[in-house]
């Protein structure tokens, strides 16, 4: 019988001698808020779980009550175990500190709870994105300096996707590993170890209904993507789900690009920075890709504050640079 790797198991194994355990235990709440999550978007359509939960975010976005539930179910999961110093979450304004009566830990969280909000109500793929960072000094409780900390910082990212199955990918800097979600055990099986951006890639993705509002560049990079564009042309087709999390799972398997690019109305893009770029941006450098604002690696850009968002630009390197490259020339 092939061995079986429960998400507990491979963690655990991956974890170097001299840990302690923190790291690896925060991992595993991780994986068991995911569990909590995921057994209400299965059924969000049965339970009072969908449609608009009143409220707004910092981004000044309708919550959905998906996107406050899955919030609560992270922070309440991961802000009294003594793993965390802070924590940084797409819904709420302000950075998470630990409550003085539980002890504080040195690593630190930055997620988005929902991504594709937008995708709840019609039954399509939706996820949850995370980040973590080592708290920048050990002897003090949590500071937005433990929060505002580059890309390259990260010791671990990962995302949730909540689709035709729920699965877990992650990296600690040792390969990208997706396991998926055994309903009946409750667990995570290993099911897409050492995963690595195929060649040639197959997919490009992006709302080019926003054409008209980008730059020259980034319009003669799309027409680029399509094929109109004689310079060692893609041979790519289109797949756009609206759920960032979706795109990249699907091109971080078929190999492809995700671009949301600044545009007129969007002059730093939509997506945020901290816990959806860079999280991704790690993730891709580990499968051997490359994650970009259009000028430089995302993973360099040092965050000024919590919500700061970012054109992006990521999947195969080739693709990636092939839009530096555009916008370099063509502003
Ligand atoms: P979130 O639901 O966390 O706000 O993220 C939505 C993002 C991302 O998931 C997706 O790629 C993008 O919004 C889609 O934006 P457009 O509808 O403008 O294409
Ligand atoms: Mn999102
Ligand atoms: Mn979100």
């Amino acid at each position: 019988m092939s061995t079986v790797y429960t998400i507990e198991r491979f963690i655990l194994e991956q974890q170097p001698d001299y840990a302690r355990g923190e790291f690896t235990n925060l991992l595993y709440d991780i994986a068991l808020s995911a569990k909590i999550i995921a057994s209400k978007t299965n059924k969000a359509g049965l339970v009072q779980i969908l449609g608009e939960a009143g409220g707004t975010n910092i981004q000044g976005e309708d919550q959905q009550k998906l996107d406050v539930y899955a919030d609560s179910i992270i922070m309440r999961m991961c802000d009294h175990t003594g793993r965390l110093c802070a924590m940084a979450s797409e819904e709420q304004e302000e950075f998470i500190t630990i409550p003085d009566r539980f002890k504080k830990g040195n690593y630190v969280l930055v997620y988005d709870p929902l991504d594709g909000s937008s995708n709840i109500d019609v039954n399509v793929s939706i996820g949850t994105i995370f980040g973590i960072f080592r708290c920048v000094d050990w002897n003090l409780r949590g500071r937005v300096e433990d929060i505002l900390q580059p890309g390259r910082k990260m010791v671990a990212a990962g995302y949730v996707l909540y689709g035709s199955s729920t699965m877990l990918v992650y990296s600690t800097g040792q390969g990208v590993h997706g396991f998926t979600l055994n309903p009946e055990l409750g667990e995570f099986l290993l099911s897409h170890p050492h995963m690595r951006l195929p060649e040639p890639p197959a997919y490009y993705s992006v709302n080019g209904s926003y054409f008209h509002r980008w730059s020259p560049g980034t319009q003669k990079y799309l027409r680029w993507l399509q094929g109109e564009i004689e310079e060692e042309t893609p041979n790519l087709s289109s797949r756009y789900i609206g759920s960032l999390v979706a795109d990249f799972h699907r091109n971080i398997l078929r190999g492809g690009v995700f671009a949301y690019p600044a545009e007129t109305l969007k002059p730093e893009g939509k997506l945020r920075l901290l816990y959806e770029a860079a999280p991704l941006a790690y993730l891709i450098q580990q499968a051997g890709g490359h994650a970009s604002d259009g000028v430089r690696p995302i993973l360099d850009i040092e965050p000024q504050e919590i919500h700061q968002r970012t054109p992006l630009f990521i999947g195969n390197s080739r693709l990636v640079q092939k839009a530096e490259q555009f916008i370099r020339e063509e502003g």
